[in-house]
Parts: C-alpha cells; sequence; structure tokens
C-alpha cells in the first residue's frame, strides 16, 4: 500500500473519528436539553395539579390535561392511589423512588398521546416527590411521554451518520489529493534517483541552497547528494587504485618479457639442450599479462576519462589501415577480411581511443570466425551518424549473452574454453569509448548466424 493511501485513510478515520465524537457529544446535549425541558415541564404540571388536588378539587386536574400527563399520588405506605389522571388508569408505569427518570411502557394498541415504536412501546419522563398536607404524607408520581422525541433523534442520527459517511469520503478525497502535493517532491527524488547509476554517479538531486522553504525533503535532498558524493569519491578512488596497481605492475611486467626474450636468444645462440617449452610458456604468460594490465589501464583511464578531445577523426582511414594489419593475421587461418566503406565517415573525437575500439572489434572478428571464413567490414553515413559493422561467422553468442559481452571479464563459455587467450576485457574498452564519444554499440546475431558488431557514433 503506497504512502500517499496510508496518509489519506489515516487522515479521513482521525477526521471521521472526531466527527464521530463531536456527533456523539451533540445528540448527548440534545437529549440531555430536551430531557430537561420535559422534566421542568412535567415539574410545572406537577406543582399544578398538586395545588388543584389539594386545595381545589381533583376534578379541576382536567383541565391541567391529565390526557397527556400521566399521574398518581399515594397516601405514603399504601399501595392504593388516593389519585390518578385519566392516562394512569390506563396505563401501568413501574415507579421508582428517586427523583426523575425515563422509563419504557408496553402500550396495547393505538396511545393516543403520543407516538410508539413498532413494537408499541412508548417512553415516559417520570418524577417522584414527597409531601405533607394536613399533616399527612403523600407520594406524587409524574410523567410525560417523550416518545415523539424519539423519532426525531433516529432523524437526527441518521442525519449525522450519512453526514459522517460523506465527510469521511470527503475527508479521504481531500488527504488524499493533499497527500500527492505533499509527497510530489518524494516521487521527484525518488525518480531522479533511480537515473543516478553507476555511470552517472555525478548527477545531483535537485535542492535549495539558500532562501526559501528549507523543509525535510530539501534536507533529505541535500543528505542524499552528500550520500552521492561519498560513493563517487570512493568510486574514483577505487578506479584510481586500479590504474595504479596497472601501472606499477608495467615495468616489472616489461623486464620479466625482456629478461624472457633475452634468455630465449641466449638458449638459441649457445645451442645447449633448452627447456623450450618452459620457455615458451614463461614467454607466452608474461605477455598475457603484460596485455591484460594494458587492457585494465586502457579501461580504467577510459572511467576516469569524463569527456574526450574533439579532433576530427576519419573513421575510413582507420579501418582500412586495421583491416591491413588484420588481414595478415587472418590469412593465416584462410580467412578473408572484407571492407565496403562510404566515403565521409569523420567522427570528432580520439583517434588512438578509437582506433584501439575498432582493432578490438576486428581482432575479435578474426579470432572467432571458422577458419576459411569472411569477416564483413562496412562503414556508411547514417542520417547525422557513422555506422560501422562487422561481421564473422563462427560462435553464435547465445542471445541472453548479447548484452553481457560488454561486461568486464566477460566471456561466452565456448571462447572460454577454446583458449583464446583474451581476458574479456576486449568489448567493455569499446563500450566504453563509444559511449564517450556520444555512440551507442551492440551485438546481435544475423538471420545467417552471423555476429554483427554494430558501432552508431554521431559524424562531425
Ligand atoms: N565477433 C565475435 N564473434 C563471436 N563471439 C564474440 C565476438 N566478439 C565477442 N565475442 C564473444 O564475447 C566475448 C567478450 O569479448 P571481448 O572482446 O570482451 O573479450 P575477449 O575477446 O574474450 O578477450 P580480449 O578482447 O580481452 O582479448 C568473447 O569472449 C567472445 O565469446
Ligand atoms: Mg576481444
Amino acid at each position: 500500500m503506497s504512502i500517499r493511501f496510508k496518509i489519506s485513510i489515516l487522515i479521513a478515520l482521525a477526521g471521521f473519528l472526531s466527527g464521530f465524537i463531536f456527533s456523539a457529544w451533540m445528540m448527548h446535549e440534545v437529549i440531555h436539553e430536551y430531557t430537561e425541558s420535559v422534566d421542568h415541564d412535567l415539574k410545572m404540571f406537577s406543582e399544578e395539579a398538586e395545588r388543584a388536588f389539594f386545595e381545589d378539587s381533583p376534578d379541576e386536574i382536567s383541565k391541567y390535561d391529565s390526557n397527556k400527563y400521566w399521574m398518581e399520588i399515594y397516601e405514603s405506605g399504601k399501595d392504593t392511589p388516593v389519585f390518578r389522571t385519566e392516562l394512569a388508569k390506563r396505563l401501568t408505569i413501574a415507579k421508582r423512588s428517586s427523583g426523575h427518570w425515563n422509563e419504557s411502557v408496553k402500550v396495547d394498541g393505538k396511545a393516543p398521546y403520543a407516538r410508539q415504536s413498532r413494537d408499541g412501546t412508548s417512553f415516559f419522563h417520570m418524577r417522584m416527590k414527597e409531601l405533607s398536607h394536613n399533616g399527612i404524607t403523600y407520594v406524587v408520581y409524574t410523567g410525560a411521554p417523550v416518545e415523539y422525541m424519539r423519532g426525531e433523534l433516529i432523524e437526527l442520527t441518521a442525519g449525522l451518520a450519512g453526514g459522517l459517511v460523506l465527510a469521511l469520503l470527503l475527508y479521504f478525497g481531500g488527504s488524499y489529493f493533499l497527500a500527492g502535493v505533499i509527497l510530489k517532491p518524494v516521487r521527484e527524488i525518488n525518480d531522479r534517483t533511480k537515473n543516478i547509476t553507476e555511470k552517472h554517479l555525478h548527477m545531483r538531486l535537485p535542492f535549495r541552497e539558500k532562501g526559501g522553504e528549507n523543509d525535510e525533503f530539501n534536507e533529505l535532498a541535500k543528505t542524499l547528494n552528500g550520500l552521492f558524493d561519498r560513493l563517487e569519491n570512493a568510486f574514483k578512488r577505487q578506479k584510481r587504485l586500479i590504474a595504479d596497481v596497472s601501472h606499477e605492475l608495467k615495468t616489472p611486467l616489461s623486464v620479466m618479457r625482456l629478461a624472457a626474450d633475452g634468455l630465449q636468444r641466449k638458449f638459441d645462440a649457445s645451442g645447449a639442450d633448452i627447456p623450450e617449452e618452459d620457455l615458451r610458456r614463461l614467454s607466452d604468460q608474461v605477455m598475457r599479462m603484460d596485455r591484460l594490465v594494458k587492457d585494465i589501464l586502457n579501461l580504467s583511464a577510459l572511467e576516469l576519462t569524463g569527456s574526450v578531445s574533439t579532433e576530427q577523426v576519419d573513421v575510413k582511414s582507420i579501418i582500412e589501415v586495421l583491416a591491413e594489419d588484420y588481414r595478415i593475421i587472418a590469412e593465416d587461418r584462410g580467412i578473408s577480411v572484407n571492407c565496403m566503406l562510404s566515403a565521409g565517415l569523420t567522427v570528432k573525437g580520439d583517434g588512438s581511443k578509437l582506433t584501439r575500439a575498432i582493432s578490438n572489434i576486428l581482432d575479435n572478428a578474426v579470432k572467432y570466425s571458422d577458419e576459411g571464413g569472411v569477416v564483413q567490414v562496412s562503414g556508411r553515413r547514417g542520417d547525422g551518424s557513422v555506422v560501422i559493422e562487422v561481421t564473422n561467422g563462427g560462435c553464435v553468442i547465445p542471445e541472453q549473452d548479447t548484452e553481457k559481452v560488454f561486461e568486464e571479464f566477460f566471456r561466452v563459455e565456448q571462447s572460454r574454453a577454446s583458449g583464446y587467450g583474451g581476458a574479456g576485457l576486449g568489448l567493455a574498452i569499446v563500450k566504453r569509448t563509444v559511449e564517450l564519444h556520444g555512440g551507442i554499440v551492440t551485438l546481435e546475431n544475423s538471420d545467417e548466424k552471423r555476429t554483427v558488431v554494430k558501432i552508431i557514433l554521431p559524424s562531425a
């Protein structure tokens, strides 16, 4: 459940609860006021009726609406009343020995004086009092129907309940809208944070520096920006460390390579029984490590680079020179390298970096091509771009790996097993270089089961 929804529910419930408490209090006050007024009315009647009973004649009471008021007068301690109004003769109401109270009475048939509930029950407000007259103590019970008030109360309750449900809906709608407005900065922070990936660690969330309101969301944006600063620095330190380590390895490796070559030459010259196999293995491994370190250095240098120089680079001539070089290597395995290059393939960027990237692609195409296969290199101008495609047969890359091949040290299983000797950094270098030049690179399998590596660069 979203925070917006939760907030709306909580506000709606809080509003409903306060509305409910207010309504209950109002109902209580209304009932209380009404009971007070009935009680006052009853008291007035009681006093008039008592005066009529004790000073005039009981018959006089009828003029005080004895059909509306219930009254019984007892001599203290006796069970038979000395006086009853007409209503009291028709209705028996339970009596209590306290001041005043409400009593429900089951009335048979239609009551002439008040509304009844469906089951015929009427409600009476009752009073009891003791008084002395001519030395005799009398107990006077009076009552008046309050039944008609029940209808009003039911209507009031229904009205309040309806009002409360409406208020609940309005509270929910209003708070849903308001929560949306209040949480908008959180959504923005969330959307922007999603875009801050490893490659875009320099991006920051917008926040108000000075002036304006410095609310919690502004603080959150600042805190997150601080976190991104620290992350970016840690990332840069890590990359620099790799670059430094590779750099430090470069010199000893060159020395080892020279030493291995020197040894090889000395053994060759001496004509001694040379441990040729060991020397060759040593030399191979040193070469391999040397390449690996250079590639790591290249890659980390690219990672640390924010932008490239913007010299005019003639991609066509780069490809032609490289194709010539690779043709020599390819010939040994009977592979032909064909080029189809349009004129005007110029881009803005760093020539040596682009040369290395295209070289890596050609290296792969020749390396993974079948013996006797054909490597096709094409270059054409697209819509404001230069499109280079290198196609080769040989291994088919599984669909799920066509993006992974651009990750560092990723190699498709069969090429790992076939022992071509690569470390899996070639395409990572290509990708980073192409991205630095504002382009894209993809690898896919064509319908003829050939591997197609495509680079699109913005043309100069
Ligand atoms: N043209 C291609 N044809 C077939 N498979 C390819 C091709 N290019 C890349 N691959 C696959 O993608 C993997 C990654 O390529 P990448 O160039 O990054 O590494 P590598 O060639 O194995 O090693 P390195 O380039 O570091 O010497 C390769 O191991 C290979 O399996
Ligand atoms: Mg490669």
